[in-house]
């Protein structure tokens, strides 16, 4: 007798499950998120197709050299932690038209000369795939596309073709008849995203995922599919600017430290090898709020120039705007330059920009962040041979910071001659070509920027 359809409420947020309507997500406290979803019991094709395996011994596991298929593209291999697994399934996620297809559609082409690679679009027809790939230079040869949303049909043309890599574009428009809810929803996300999964460490092909992100920058759908996948990385960056940053935020076979920097040009995305050079290139010396901040994004050292721009208010109340920090922690930086140094922009608008489109979000930035203000603030500009770095306290003390040896190396190759660091992080350095000043305190870093209250 065929089952009959189980109907259960789903949050679209975090995929918790209720027999009946609610208002409230009781799991994530989202309101409005749960949509009715038709489940078919036991659905198809999900029992055990093969025989049940018995456990073996750790000791036992033959240990294969880990395999791993590089691409070439270095930046990307990198973020995978040095190619890509045998077997994983990883997911790419990004805001729209940051160049995820590209991305994938390149990385397609690198591995074409290795073996057959399979390009699922379900987004694109396979004209549109193909516009884009001659846009690239990229002849297609090894390259087999299929415009297709049905999971069943996919599953079986790489089982027919058997290719050593697969991009799946994008997981949110595929669907499986088990489920009978619509693409996209939460159990289609899940069902689909196990089913490749399965299928990718069964087959032993790589499986990347393209999926969408929502306003708040996840990928779409429950965090149940970040834990189910492999890897997950983003690719970040401004629309508007040309770098695009490949981070990952999850990577059962690597570092999620590491980030890959590319430029996004005519002909795709384009390695930049050296990012520090590239984002200083048009920096403004001699400005007043213009300063130059060593991070680290990963293991590699990236400098960047961070603006800021403060004008008295002329209407209502005064405008924080940030680009590329994190909003929160600059208010927090303007509290304690108004208490701690006696700089106060609270009849003023600020706004903060990180050159590039970069995002950064380490502590370290705080300094550089302040004396930015700061120098803005007074409309003085900060000493341009000069690098700061820090974490700054409620206090207005400086705090250590990490790799901070990597940071000023960085900045000396790129012509740097002074650096203002913690006092506390002095003791990491053993000889910098720089001249480094260690500060205890915000005040004294702003009289060293040559910024602070006469
Ligand atoms: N002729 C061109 N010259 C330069 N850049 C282009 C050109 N055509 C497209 N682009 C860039 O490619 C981006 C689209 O790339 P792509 O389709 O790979 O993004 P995506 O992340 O897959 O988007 P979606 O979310 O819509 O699938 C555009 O936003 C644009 O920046
Ligand atoms: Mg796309």
């Amino acid at each position: 007798m065929p089952s009959r359809p189980k109907s259960a409420f789903v949050c679209q947020q975090c995929g918790f499950q209720s027999p009946k309507w609610v208002g409230r997500c009781p799991s994530c406290d989202g309101w409005n998120t749960f949509v009715e979803e038709r489940v078919v019991a036991a659905a198809k094709g999900r029992g055990l197709a093969r025989a049940p395996r018995a456990p073996i011994a750790l000791g036992d596991v033959p240990a294969d050299a880990e395999e791993r298929l590089e691409t070439g593209i270095g930046e990307f291999d990198r973020v995978l932690g040095g190619g890509i697994v045998q077997g994983s399934c990883v997911l790419l996620g990004g805001d729209p038209g940051i160049g995820k297809s590209s991305l994938l559609m390149q990385a397609s082409a690198a591995l074409a000369a290795k073996g057959t690679v399979l390009y699922v679009s379900g987004e694109e027809s396979a004209a549109q795939v193909k516009l884009r790939a001659r846009r690239f230079g990229i002849g297609g040869d090894g390259i087999l596309l299929l415009a297709e949303t049905d999971l069943a049909s996919i599953i079986e043309a790489i089982r027919r073709t058997r290719p050593i890599f697969v991009v799946v574009d994008s997981i949110q428009t595929m669907s499986s008849d088990a489920i009978a809810s619509a693409a996209g929803g939460v159990s289609q996300l899940r069902e689909c995203t196990a089913r490749l999964l399965e299928l990718a460490k069964g087959e032993d092909v790589p499986i990347f995922l393209v999926g969408h992100v929502t306003k708040e920058g996840a990928v779409a759908g429950p965090r149940v599919l970040e834990h189910i996948v492999d890897a997950v990385l983003y690719l970040e960056g401004e629309r508007f600017h040309a770098f695009r940053i490949l981070r990952a935020t999850k990577n059962r076979f690597g570092s999620t430290d590491e980030v890959g920097v590319f430029e996004m040009g005519e002909t795709g995305l384009r390695e930049v090898a050296n990012p520090s050079e590239v984002f200083l290139e048009e920096r403004s010396r001699g400005v007043a709020g213009s300063v130059v901040v060593p991070t680290v994004e990963g293991t590699r050292p990236l400098l960047v120039e961070v603006q800021a721009l403060v004008t008295p208010t002329s209407f209502g109340l005064p405008r924080r705007t940030v680009n590329g920090a994190d909003p929160q922690r600059v208010l927090l930086l303007l509290a304690v330059l108004a208490k701690r140094a006696g700089l106060s922009a609270g009849s003023h608008d600020v706004y903060v920009n990180l050159v590039g489109g970069l995002r950064i979000r380490e502590p370290a930035a705080d300094l550089g962040l302040a004396v930015a203000v700061a120098s803005a603030l007074r409309d003085r500009p900060a000493d341009p041979r000069t690098v700061f770095v820090g974490e700054l306290g409620l206090g207005g003390e400086l705090r250590r910071v990490q790799r901070v040896a990597v940071r000023l190396k960085e900045a000396q190759r790129l012509g740097f001659e002074r650096a203002v660091v913690p006092a506390a992080s002095l003791t990491d350095l053993n000889g910098t070509g720089l001249e480094v000043s260690g500060v205890a305190t915000l005040r004294e870093a702003l009289e060293r920027a040559g910024v602070a209250d006469r």
